[in-house]
C-alpha cells in the first residue's frame, strides 16, 4: 500500500498493485480491509481498472448524497440490478428517475402505509403460532425474519401471500437474489447472455416473476373492486406534469424493485437486532418495560407506533452497528472538489457507511451497542450524515417510513412473547455480501416469557 504523504492536497491513495496484493485480505474480511484504507485519510483514492474514492466524513457524504447530488449518478454497481428489476427506481437516473420518483412519492407517505400495520402484526402472529410448535429447536433468525418480511412486503404490494410455502414464486426471487448477489460481488463477470446453467435458471426466475406481476396487473386493470395495496397506489399515481398514467412495464419494474429493496435490508436489520438483543440483557429489560407500559400485552396498532420510542431506538442502534447497506456508490458526472480534493469526473466514490456509524471521532465507544446513542439529544448534537442507513438527499430509501415502522410492530409483537437466545456453538460475523449479513446465519432459541 502506498500511503502518499499527507501534505496539503496530496491524497492518500492506494494502486493497483497493492490493490491486487490486498485481494485476498478482501475475500477473508472485506469490511476490515475498507475500514484500514478508510483510516489512511477522510478521502483516499484507489487506482485499480478504475478511479475510485473512498468517503466518511459526514460532511462530504452530504456533499454527494444531498448538496451536490445532480452532479452524482447510481453509476456502475446499481446497473448489474438491471436485468431482474429493469428501469426501477432504485437503479435509474435523471429525468427517468425524477418522472417514477415523482409516481412513486404518495405511495409511501407516512398516512397511506398506516393501513399496512395490520398486516404486519398479522403476519408476525402468524410466524409465532409457528414458533409455539418449535420452543425447544433452533431456529435461522435471518431466514424466519426473510419469511416474514417477504410476506409482508408482497401483501402490501398487491395483497397477495408471497412467502415461503406460500406461493411458487419465492423460489425465483432466491434465484434472482442469488444471482444478483454473485455478479455483484465476482471480479470478472461473463455476459449474462451465455447459455450456462446459472444464467438459464436466472432467465426462468425472472420469466415467472413476470408472469405474476403481469398477471396481477392485468387481473387489477380488468377488475373493478378496490385494494387497499402499494400496487392500487401506484396505478392510480397520475405524473403531475404531463397527467399519464405508468404503463404496464414500468409497474412491473417498479413492483420487482419494491421487492427486492424492500425485504433482504429489512430481514438483515432485525436479525442483526435479535442477536443484539441477546448481548444485551439491561438494553432487552427496557425494550420490555416500555412494551409493559405501552401495551401492556395488547398487539400493537398504527397508533401505537410513535409511543414505541426505546424499540425504534433498539432497531436504529441496531442498524448503526451493522447497517444493511453497508456501502453506496455514486459515479461524478462532472469535477468536483470534496475535502480540498479534485474528484474527476467519471470517478467512482464509495460511501463506506459501515465505517461512518462507527467513526470515532462522533460516536464514543463506537463498537458498543448503545440504544441510549439515539436520544433526542444524542441525536441533535452530531452532524447529520454521521448516520445514514437509509441513504439521504433525494435518493433517501423511499420505504423509510415503512421499514421502520415495520420493525417497530415486529419487534413489539415478539419480544411481548419470546425471549431469544443464541443457540449453543454459535459464532456470529458480519458478510458484507450486497448487504451485510450474518455470515452462516444465526441460529437461535425462542423462550417463552409467560
Ligand atoms: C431496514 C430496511 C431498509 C434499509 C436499510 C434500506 C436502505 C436503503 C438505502 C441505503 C437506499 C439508498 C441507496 C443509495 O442511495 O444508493 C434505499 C433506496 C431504496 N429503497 Fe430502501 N431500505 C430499506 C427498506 C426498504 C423498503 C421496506 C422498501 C420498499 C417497500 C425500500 C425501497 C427502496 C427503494 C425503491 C429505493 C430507491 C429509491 C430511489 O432511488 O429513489 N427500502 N434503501
Amino acid at each position: 500500500m502506498t500511503t502518499a504523504a499527507r501534505q496539503s492536497k496530496e491524497i492518500p491513495s492506494v494502486d493497483i498493485v497493492s490493490l491486487f496484493r490486498m485481494m485476498p485480505k478482501f475475500r477473508r474480511d472485506a469490511l476490515g480491509t475498507f475500514s484500514e484504507i478508510a483510516r489512511l485519510g477522510d478521502v483516499v483514492k484507489f487506482k485499480g481498472l478504475w478511479t475510485s474514492y473512498l468517503l466518511t466524513e459526514p460532511a462530504h457524504i452530504e456533499h454527494v448524497l444531498q448538496t451536490n447530488s445532480r452532479n452524482y449518478n447510481k453509476g456502475r454497481v446499481y446497473k448489474e440490478l438491471i436485468p431482474s428489476t429493469g428501469e426501477g427506481l432504485f437503479v435509474t437516473d435523471g429525468d427517468v428517475w425524477r418522472r417514477q420518483r415523482r409516481f412513486a412519492q404518495p405511495a409511501f407517505h407516512k398516512d397511506r402505509i398506516a393501513s399496512f400495520a395490520r398486516i404486519m402484526t398479522d403476519s408476525t402472529e402468524a410466524m409465532l403460532e409457528r414458533w409455539r410448535a418449535k420452543e425447544n429447536e433452533p431456529l435461522e433468525i435471518g431466514g424466519e425474519m426473510l419469511q416474514l418480511t417477504l410476506g409482508i412486503v408482497g401483501k402490501a404490494l398487491f395483497s397477495r401471500d408471497i412467502s415461503y410455502g406460500a406461493d411458487a414464486v419465492n423460489n425465483a426471487f432466491d434465484v434472482i437474489r442469488e444471482h444478483t448477489m454473485r455478479r455483484l460481488t465476482s471480479f470478472f463477470k461473463l455476459p449474462q447472455s451465455l447459455p450456462f446453467p446459472r444464467n438459464i435458471r436466472f432467465r426462468k426466475a425472472v420469466a415467472e416473476a413476470d408472469k405474476l406481476f403481469y398477471d396481477v396487473i392485468e387481473h387489477r386493470r380488468n377488475e373493478k373492486s378496490d385494494h387497499d395495496d402499494l400496487l392500487e397506489m401506484l396505478m392510480a399515481a397520475r405524473d403531475e406534469e404531463t397527467d399519464s398514467a405508468m404503463s404496464d412495464k414500468e409497474l412491473r419494474d417498479q413492483a420487482l424493485t419494491i421487492i427486492g429493496a424492500g425485504y433482504e435490508t429489512t430481514t438483515q436489520a432485525l436479525a442483526w437486532t435479535w442477536y443484539l438483543l441477546s448481548q444485551h440483557p439491561e438494553a432487552e429489560a427496557k425494550l420490555h418495560a416500555e412494551l409493559s407500559s405501552v401495551l401492556n400485552g395488547r398487539t400493537p396498532t398504527f397508533e401505537d407506533v410513535p409511543n414505541l420510542q426505546y424499540t425504534l431506538m433498539v432497531f436504529q442502534e441496531a442498524m448503526r452497528l451493522y447497517p444493511p447497506a453497508w456501502m453506496l456508490a455514486r459515479t461524478a458526472i462532472d469535477d468536483d472538489e470534496i475535502g480540498g480534493h479534485t474528484i474527476p469526473g467519471k470517478s467512482e466514490v464509495l460511501l463506506l457507511t459501515a465505517y461512518t456509524h462507527r467513526h470515532p471521532k462522533y460516536w464514543p465507544n463506537p463498537d458498543d451497542f448503545n440504544p441510549e446513542n439515539f436520544s433526542l439529544e444524542n441525536v441533535a448534537a452530531r452532524p447529520r450524515f454521521t448516520y445514514f442507513p437509509f441513504g439521504g438527499g433525494p435518493r433517501q430509501c423511499i420505504g423509510n417510513n415503512f421499514a421502520q415502522m415495520e420493525a417497530q410492530l415486529i419487534i413489539a409483537t415478539v419480544a411481548q412473547r419470546y425471549r431469544l437466545r443464541l443457540a449453543d456453538g454459535q459464532t456470529v460475523e458480519p458478510e458484507p455480501s450486497v448487504t451485510l449479513r450474518p455470515r452462516n446465519g444465526i441460529g437461535m432459541k425462542v423462550f417463552s416469557r409467560y
